[in-house]
């Protein structure tokens, strides 16, 4: 079966990369969030990335134009039952993506194809919520979806062979290099990733280093792009600890446990960079400082 439009849900970090890839790659793309307001700063962020692609010359600005005219917004879940493909990227709490996709599963024809960017959920608890367990994956995108160059792919033991090959192909379509992963909480990254973020919040809270000397440590001594509390910003604090609880509660293993910082700072609405405060301040989002904890 051909994919032609992709659905997207959730417009937030992720969705809006999701759906910037897909409709770059000549997919017609819906996205849909919860609110017109939200939607539209979805499709700004998209609107504000492919500006600079065309300042570039990554992209000629009748690509843009049409890459733009390939994309919908919405708010309305009917506007996604002709999608050969729905993608979802809503908060990482399994109450909300069950909810979603039994409302998809009624919704659309039996042969749309389902999938979840999910990071730390198990692919099987979610499908289960659907009549379609053999017609659904994980797509596990990184941050930021258009330039992170990965996507898991992931299958549950109920994944139709054929439709998993088809979601591989999907993936390359979006320029990414597509790894397979069973459905193992974490699957590839986030089981080797995870416990290292938890790790820096662990180092600063026993006073091993202070923020920026934790970050500059792991940037200049082992050539990582950003530092880890840099990194725990970027993803969202709300989003780590989430997805703590998650592999926690699957591994009981102290390495996957919510450190009482990651808690407080969630509880307090310092989400990381997309709310303006975590490990550091962002009020000048060009020279962001270290936050006093
Ligand atoms: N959206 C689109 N493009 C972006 C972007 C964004 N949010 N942020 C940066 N870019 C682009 C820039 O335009 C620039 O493009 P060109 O090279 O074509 O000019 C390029 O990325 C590099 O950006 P900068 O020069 O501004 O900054 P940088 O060199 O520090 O790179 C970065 C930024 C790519 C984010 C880099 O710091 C990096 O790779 N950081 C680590 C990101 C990472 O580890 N992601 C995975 C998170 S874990 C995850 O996603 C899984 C999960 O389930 C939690
Ligand atoms: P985010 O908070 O930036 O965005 C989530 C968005 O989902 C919000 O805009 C919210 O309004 C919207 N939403 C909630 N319920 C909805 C519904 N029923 N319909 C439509 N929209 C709805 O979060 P994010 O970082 O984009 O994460 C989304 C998913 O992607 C999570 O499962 C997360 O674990 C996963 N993920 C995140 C990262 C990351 O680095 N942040 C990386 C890979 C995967």
């Amino acid at each position: 079966m051909a994919i032609r439009k992709v659905g997207v849900v959730g417009c937030g970090l992720m969705g809006s990369g999701i759906a910037q890839v897909s409709a770059a790659a000549g997919f017609l793309t819906v996205v849909r969030e919860v609110s017109p307001a939200i939607v539209e700063k979805g499709l700004n962020i998209i609107e504000k990335n492919l500006a600079r692609l065309v300042e570039k010359g990554t992209i000629t600005a009748a690509a843009r134009s049409e890459i733009r005219g390939r994309l919908q917004g919405t708010i309305l879940l009917e506007e996604l039952k002709d999608c050969d493909l729905i993608i979802e990227a809503i908060i990482e709490q399994l109450p909300a993506k069950r909810e979603l996709f039994t409302t998809l599963d009624a919704l659309c024809p039996p042969s749309t194809i389902f999938a979840s960017n999910t990071s730390s959920l198990t692919i099987t608890e979610i499908s289960a919520a659907t009549k379609r367990p053999q017609r659904f994956v994980g797509l596990h995108f990184f941050n930021p979806v258009p330039v992170m160059k990965l996507v898991e792919v992931v299958r549950t033991i109920a994944t139709d062979p054929d439709v998993y090959e088809e979601m591989v192909v999907f993936g390359t379509k979006l320029g990414k290099t597509a790894v397979r992963a069973h459905d193992s909480t974490g699957f590839i990254v986030n089981r080797l990733l995870v416990p290292y973020l938890l790790d820096a919040i662990r180092a600063l809270e026993e006073g091993v280093g202070s923020i920026e000397d934790i970050d500059n440590s792991m940037k200049l001594g082992c050539g990582h792009p950003m530092g880890p509390l840099t990194l725990l910003d970027f993803v969202g604090l709300d989003t780590t600890y989430y997805i703590s609880q998650i592999m926690f509660e699957e591994f009981h293993e102290k390495r996957f446990a919510s450190p009482p910082l990651l808690k407080r700072m969630v509880l307090a609405g310092w989400n990381g960079r997309k709310s303006g405060r975590g490990f550091y301040d962002y009020s000048d989002p060009q020279k962001p400082r270290a936050s006093k904890l």
